[in-house]
């Protein structure tokens, strides 16, 4: 079976799947975009995606590309025609295809959509989880704004890739006051010797992660002891336990941090129950 995609009102295969040369998101990474987890034959928490979309469109002054309903059914038919039951699903909007010129385009271009789909295996994916994963440190170099999910991810790429060759999975951004912001396409957490789950706020220059929001439901109905506050990389080092969530993770334990143990140097038991709680507290739609 080949792939399908989405692109600009039409499914097409994956492998013809193809925008403008002068697509706004190509030429100056002008566009935002959502990952939204499949799992077990249901999407992942798809209005929160829909929303955080919505936040990030209109903060920089891009349309909509369809209805929302509209772009909702499409993320269902994209998963629905790879048979995709355990993956992801991307969506991407750009601020359209115009001449290049830095000021936005004229009135009328239209904001450009796709939407792709691709398994991945859950087994792969536990496996991970049961050994845990590496990260390294690299500094904070990012724009302020990365509360909008936009596709200008070059940052990202070199910090993750930075990880891959010192090896790591993922990377985690310190800012310059020596505390960690977040991972390259991730939300940090560590657990205190004392068992307090900490995370940085929010606000305060992270991505408003939907996974973090879901984990911080979780640890309020478990009863668990939490702290919204930026850790510095020193009470990483010390802490017993550290995890990252993303929609491509969910909980996922850290073991290593820039080549020490953190904890035993296993995936410690708050974030392998987490892990396993966590689709009891998603929104899922049967794909
Ligand atoms: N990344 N922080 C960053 C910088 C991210 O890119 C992501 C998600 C997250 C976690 O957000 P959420 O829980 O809503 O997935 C935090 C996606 C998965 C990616 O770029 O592939």
């Amino acid at each position: 079976m080949s792939r399908i995609a989405y692109v600009n009102g039409q499914y097409v295969r994956h492998a013809d799947a193809a925008v403008h040369v002068e697509d706004r998101g190509y030429q100056f990474a002008d566009g935002v975009y959502e990952v939204c987890e499949v799992w077990n034959g249901n999407l992942v928490d798809v209005p929160r995606h829909l929303d955080r979309l919505g936040r990030s469109l209109s903060e920089l002054r891009i349309d909509w590309p369809m209805a929302r309903s509209a772009v909702n059914f499409v993320l269902h038919q994209v998963v629905r025609r790879n048979r995709v039951r355990d993956g992801l699903v991307y969506i991407q909007v750009t601020r359209g295809v115009s001449r290049r010129d830095h000021f936005f385009p004229p009135e009328g271009v239209a904001p450009s959509i796709v939407v792709t789909a691709r398994a991945s295996s859950a087994a792969a994916a536990a496996a991970q989880a049961e050994e845990g994963i590496a990260v390294v440190s690299y500094p904070e170099n990012r724009w302020p704004r990365v509360d909008i999910k936009t596709v200008a991810l070059l940052p990202n790429v070199l910090a993750k890739q930075n990880a891959r060759e010192n090896g790591g999975k993922e990377a985690w951004y310190v800012d310059a006051d020596g505390f960690v912001t977040e991972g390259g396409s991730t939300n940090a957490w560590i657990v205190t010797k004392e068992g307090v789950l900490v995370t940085r706020p929010a606000e305060d220059r992270i991505l408003r992660g939907i996974t973090r929001a879901v984990v911080l439901e979780i640890i309020k109905k478990e009863g668990l002891t939490f702290e919204e506050r930026p850790f510095s990389l020193e009470e990483a080092f010390n802490a017993k336990e550290a995890f990252v969530t993303a929609a491509t993770t969910v909980v996922m334990p850290v073991t290593r941090l820039d080549g020490k143990m953190i904890g035993n140097g296993h995936p410690g038991s708050v974030a392998s129950r987490l892990r396993e709680l966590f689709h009891t507290a998603t929104d899922l739609r049967v794909v």
